[in-house]
C-alpha cells in the first residue's frame, strides 16, 4: 500500500497475533510519533509504553476488559503532559504561568497528534492499531495506578500489533457534513438523514443510533465518564478554580468533586444554606458556610481553597 492508501483504506484492528514488533520497527514508529508538530515546539505529551504483565492486565480491566489490550504486542498510554514543561522552566529559574485551561487544551492536542503519527506510521509498516478510549472509564484510577504527577493526564490508550484480521474500511459521514466552506452551515433534515444512511453499516442492525445513544444520549457512557474526568482533571491541576489540594482533601473525605460548583452542590446537599465569599485584609479569600444554628469559616489563597477548608469543617468524613 502506498502512503495515502494506508490512510484512506485503514480500519481499526482488534484481533492480533502473538508476535512481537521488532525493535527496529518500534524505533521508526516512535521516531514518527516524536516528529509530530506541537504548539511552540513544547511537546506537551508523554507516551507511556506498557509491557505485558500485571500492569497491562490492570489497565485492560480499567478499560472495560478489552481483550485486544492484552493481546496486542504493544500498548501505549498517551498522556497530556505539562509536568515536564514546568520542570524545564523551573530548571532555569522561571516560574510556570497559571494557565490550567490552555495547558489542558494544548497538551491534549499534542498528545493526540503524536498518537496519530504513531498510529499512521505503524499502519504504514503493516501493523494493526486501535485507540482505547475505554481508558477514560476510570481515568482517576488510571492516574493513581500509574502514579502520574500533577500536570499529567491520560488522553487515550493505543494498541499496536501484528494483525490477525483486516476489517473492511468502516463508513464515514458524507464530506459535506464534516467539511464546511467559509461559514458553519447548519444541518437540514436531509443532511441528518444522509448521515444516518451513510453510517448505518456501523451498527449491528444497520442503524447508527443505538451506538450514538449508548455513548452520548442522556444516561449514556460519556455522562458517566464526565464526572470522573472532571475529578481527575482537578486532581492533576487542570481545573482553573478548583485547586488539586482541595479536590484531594474532599476525595479523602469521601466527597468527590471535580469543580468548585460540584463542591458547592455537596455543601448545599449537606444541609448548609448560606455560602458567603469574601476576602480578608491581606488579599486572602474567605468563605463562610452557614446553617441557621451554625457557621463554619474557611480561609485560603483562592476561593476554591477557602471553600475546601470550610467544607472540611462542615462535611463529616463519609463511610
Ligand atoms: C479516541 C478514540 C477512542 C477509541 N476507543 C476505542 C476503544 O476503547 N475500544 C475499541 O475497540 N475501539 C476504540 N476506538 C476505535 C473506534 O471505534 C474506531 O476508530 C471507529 O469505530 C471507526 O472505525 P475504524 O477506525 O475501523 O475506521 C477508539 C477510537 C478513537 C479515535
Amino acid at each position: 500500500m502506498d502512503r495515502l492508501e494506508t490512510m484512506t483504506q485503514r480500519s481499526s484492528v482488534r484481533k492480533f497475533k502473538p508476535d512481537p514488533i521488532p525493535e527496529s520497527d518500534l524505533r521508526v514508529i516512535l521516531a514518527a510519533a516524536r516528529q509530530a508538530p506541537s504548539d511552540a515546539s513544547a511537546q506537551l505529551y508523554t507516551i507511556l509504553r506498557v509491557s505485558k504483565g500485571e500492569l497491562r492486565q490492570r489497565l485492560a480491566h480499567l478499560s472495560g476488559d478489552q481483550q485486544h489490550v492484552l493481546d496486542a504486542a504493544e500498548f501505549f498510554v498517551l498522556l497530556a503532559d505539562v509536568h515536564r514543561l514546568e520542570k524545564l522552566l523551573e530548571h532555569r529559574g522561571e516560574s510556570p504561568g497559571r494557565r490550567p485551561r490552555t495547558a489542558l487544551h494544548f497538551a491534549v492536542v499534542d498528545a493526540a497528534i503524536a498518537g496519530s503519527h504513531l498510529a499512521v506510521a505503524a499502519e504504514a509498516l503493516g501493523y494493526g492499531i486501535c485507540w482505547i478510549g475505554g481508558l477514560l472509564n476510570r481515568v482517576d484510577e488510571v492516574v493513581r495506578l500509574l502514579n502520574l504527577p500533577r500536570g499529567v493526564l491520560p488522553v487515550s490508550g493505543l494498541v499496536v500489533g501484528v494483525p490477525a484480521e483486516r476489517p473492511q474500511p468502516r463508513p464515514r459521514l458524507p464530506e459535506k457534513l464534516v467539511v464546511h466552506q467559509d461559514h458553519y452551515r447548519e444541518y437540514s433534515d436531509a443532511d441528518l438523514n444522509a448521515a444516518y444512511a451513510a453510517m448505518a453499516p456501523i451498527g449491528r442492525r444497520g442503524d447508527w443510533l443505538p451506538l450514538l445513544r449508548h455513548y452520548f444520549a442522556r444516561g449514556g457512557a460519556m455522562e458517566a465518564r464526565d464526572a470522573i474526568y472532571g475529578l481527575a482533571a482537578a486532581l492533576q491541576g487542570f481545573v482553573a478554580d478548583w485547586p488539586p489540594a482541595a479536590a484531594e482533601t474532599l476525595r479523602l473525605r469521601g466527597h468527590d468533586a471535580g469543580s468548585l460548583g460540584e463542591a458547592i452542590e455537596k455543601v448545599l446537599g449537606g444541609g448548609w444554606r448560606g455560602i458567603l465569599f469574601g476576602s480578608g485584609p491581606f488579599g486572602e479569600s474567605t468563605v463562610w458556610l452557614e446553617k441557621e444554628t451554625a457557621a463554619e469559616r474557611g480561609e485560603g489563597s483562592t476561593p476554591g481553597e477557602a471553600l475546601a477548608r470550610a467544607v472540611e469543617a462542615a462535611l463529616p468524613v463519609q463511610d
